[in-house]
């Protein structure tokens, strides 16, 4: 298995507030679902609970430390346990939150992330990583999305 996190940050490290998201950039929900739809995607119970349903086509691990079903989901009781329930030869992708990245980051091969070139208040952050450790191998930048009017890139890495 290789493991993938996919993440979009706001340039202040910001990636979300009050269990939602801050900003709505239709490039990069459709780079999420064109990324992750047919590959199983690993999440906090808070993630899940922002989204509040299982994501289509797309095998759906939330990571809990309680006792509860979610429809359309497996519930796993650590994020190990939620990377045995992968088959070996996937990419699986860590979906979020900051809980679940923190997790993963020391785990992780592949990082796709979103870079939003703005600042952006709120209570939720991607954790401090070590850059040196990672690879910058593709970058993609859009001046504004269609309906969003400031830049945004799209960065992959791989652990160096
Ligand atoms: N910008 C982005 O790309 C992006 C992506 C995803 C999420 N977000 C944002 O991130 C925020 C949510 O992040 P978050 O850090 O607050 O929450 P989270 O990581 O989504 O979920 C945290 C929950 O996961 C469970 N958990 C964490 N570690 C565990 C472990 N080792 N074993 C078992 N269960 C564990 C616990 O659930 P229980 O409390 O049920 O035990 C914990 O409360 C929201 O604002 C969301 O919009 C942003």
């Amino acid at each position: 298995m290789s493991l993938s996190i996919i993440v979009a940050v706001a340039e202040n490290g910001t990636i979300g507030d009050q269990n939602s998201l801050l900003w709505h950039i239709k490039e990069d929900m459709q780079f999420f679902r064109r990324t992750t739809t047919g590959h199983p995607v690993i999440m906090g119970r808070k993630t899940y609970d922002s989204m509040g349903r299982a994501l289509p086509n797309r095998t759906n691990i939330v990571v809990s430390r309680q006792e509860i079903a979610l429809e359309g989901c497996q519930v796993a009781h650590s994020l190990e346990e939620a990377l045995t329930l992968v088959s070996a030869e996937e990419e699986c992708f860590i979906i979020g939150g900051a809980q679940i990245y923190e997790q993963a980051l020391p785990l992780a091969d592949r990082i796709y992330l979103t870079v939003v070139e703005r600042p952006y208040e709120g209570d939720t952050r991607f954790p401090e990583w070590d850059r040196t450790a990672w690879r910058l191998v593709a970058c993609e930048r859009h001046e504004q999305g269609e309906s969003y009017p400031y830049p945004f890139r799209f960065e992959r890495y791989e652990r160096a």
